[in-house]
């Protein structure tokens, strides 16, 4: 075979950008040669022939690159070819006679773009502990598991932006520097300036002091909801899609700092349409991820949670339950068991309460509805009276958390106040300074109609859809308290 390193000298070859290993893999065997780039994951050495595992990151399986070792210049090159390694590779695509792959690359010239030193690069053949990967939080992507959580990601992130796309609702983009404790449950990060230790820069004003930036005090914004009920109440159908933030100490494998959430805002809708909004959403998600998460779905299924995919099935194909509150503080004392946190009429429901409900009672999604309104923020519909159950007016709200086995609350959201009265009447009730939201109350004001939506932690999505057991391991960058590593 002619082989030559002559490629290593030439400046161009990344324009133009060079093919997927995804697609790669798809190819047919063919003539013509290919460059192809990625980081060495392992290297194999058996008699003449050296097999390189490259991986670029668009799919879990690599390419293998079949070297032989009287390619010119291979005693420089082979010293190079530790794991970690980026290179490019030129070379022929042929069949595969290894199992598990139709093709692979036999190489032509190799050059290394990036060395990787063998003795400290953090990631070795061995299988890694998530809790060491977090360690490495810029190298754990890398790895088969949180390259295949990046790209599950990637995957719900899409299909959620094509059902709304297709559901005829308009992307809003809500702000992250906020005003208003949507929540009210006074765990927002408050933002202030940074005092320069050098003073202002000649010719610069200083900047406004510390919290008085804004004129009044602001926070990362704990939910987008109310800007999307600004943007519902005059596009009717919106969603928001972003990073939201919470000052919550609590280190569990449910909780972040910093999460996504996915916000759908509805005019003319009640809890009912709310919630078969929710469904549907769901049911699609999982269904598109049946359907293209391919290998890294099944990976997961492998070695995280075994039956994973038959859990997703069986939750894409299955009508959710529903509960009231009130039904379900009843099964709870049915279920005959000593739960932590006793169960008694008003408790807010805790992770050991949602989990017996959904995973043992119903076996699957459970929306439970309308909650105690002191255990719910202000913006949530009073109910009306419920004499059957012996509800008063108002003792309840038009609430809906939509619960799922392994993980608990997925979604919370619920029908908003529209009556402007009642609304004021709750925010006082709050604490709340009516005046500071005043544009709030407006949307009651002018044009106010029945509307309502929903939270959906994005993370809380990936943890399911993957069955990891600590959320950390599904967002990029995990923030929690104590750790923000990058
Ligand atoms: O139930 P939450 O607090 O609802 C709201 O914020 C509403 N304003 C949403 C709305 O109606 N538009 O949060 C919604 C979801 C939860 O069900 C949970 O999945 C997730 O956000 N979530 C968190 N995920 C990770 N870390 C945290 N600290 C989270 N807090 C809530
Ligand atoms: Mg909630």
């Amino acid at each position: 075979m002619k082989t030559t390193v002559a490629f290593c000298q030439e400046p161009n070859i990344l324009t133009p950008l060079p093919p997927r290993i995804s697609q790669i893999l798809e190819m047919p065997p063919q003539e013509q040669l290919l460059e192809v780039c990625g980081w060495l994951r392992t290297r194999r050495d058996s008699g003449s022939l050296s097999f390189l595992e490259l991986n670029d990151g668009s799919s879990l399986q690599s390419l293998q690159i079949l070297v032989e070792n009287s390619m010119e210049g291979w005693d420089h090159l082979h010293k190079q070819l530790t794991t970690g390694a980026a290179l490019c590779v030129r070379g022929q695509l042929i069949p595969s006679p290894a199992k598990g792959q139709q093709v692979e690359l036999r190489a032509q010239g190799i050059r290394i773009l990036g060395e990787a030193d063998s003795a400290s690069y953090p990631l070795q053949k061995k299988r890694h502990s998530f809790e060491f990967l977090r360690t490495i939080t810029h190298l754990r992507p890398r790895t088969n598991a949180l390259g295949a959580v990046a790209r599950i990601r990637n995957l719900l992130c899409c299909a959620i932006h094509h059902f709304f796309q297709e559901q005829g609702f308009i992307q809003v983009h809500t702000p992250v520097i906020t005003t208003s404790d949507c929540e009210g449950a006074g765990e927002m990060f408050t933002i202030g300036t940074q005092q320069s230790t050098h003073g202002p820069q000649p010719g610069h004003e200083p900047p406004r002091a510390g919290k008085d930036f804004f004129g009044q005090p602001a926070g990362l914004t704990v939910s987008g909801q109310l800007q999307a009920e600004v943007y519902a109440l005059s596009h009717g159908r919106v969603y928001t899609f972003g990073p939201t933030f919470r000052a919550e100490n609590s280190n569990t494998t449910r909780h972040l700092a910093e999460f996504w959430m996915l916000e759908p805002e509805m005019a003319f809708c009640d809890l009912a349409g709310n919630m078969q909004l929710a469904e549907a959403l769901l049911r699609f998600l999982l269904n598109t991820l049946l359907q293209k998460g391919g290998t890294d779905l099944a990976l997961f299924d492998r070695h995280i949670e075994q039956g994973l995919m038959d859990k997703l099935h069986h939750c894409a194909n299955q009508s959710f339950h529903h509960l009231r509150y009130s039904e379900a503080i009843a099964e709870l004392h049915k279920a005959g068991r000593t739960f932590d946190h006793p169960v008694r009429w008003g408790m807010d429901l805790q992770a050991e309460h949602e989990r017996f409900l959904c995973e043992e009672l119903v076996q699957g999604p459970l929306f439970v509805t309308n909650y105690p309104a002191t255990i719910k923020p202000f913006y949530m519909r009073l109910d009306d009276m419920r004499p059957d159950e012996g509800l008063a007016e108002g003792e309840t709200v038009a609430a809906m958390d939509l619960l799922v086995p392994g993980i608990g609350e997925l979604i919370g959201g619920s029908q908003r106040e529209e009556r402007l009265g009642v609304l004021q009447a709750r925010m006082s009730a709050a604490g709340l300074d009516l005046a500071e939201y005043g544009w709030y109350l407006d949307l009651r004001r002018y044009g106010s109609v029945p509307h309502a939506g929903f939270g959906l932690g994005f993370e809380r999505l990936v943890q399911f859809c993957t069955g990891l057991a600590n959320i950390r391991e599904a967002i990029p960058f995990p923030r929690s308290p104590g750790q923000a590593p990058c």
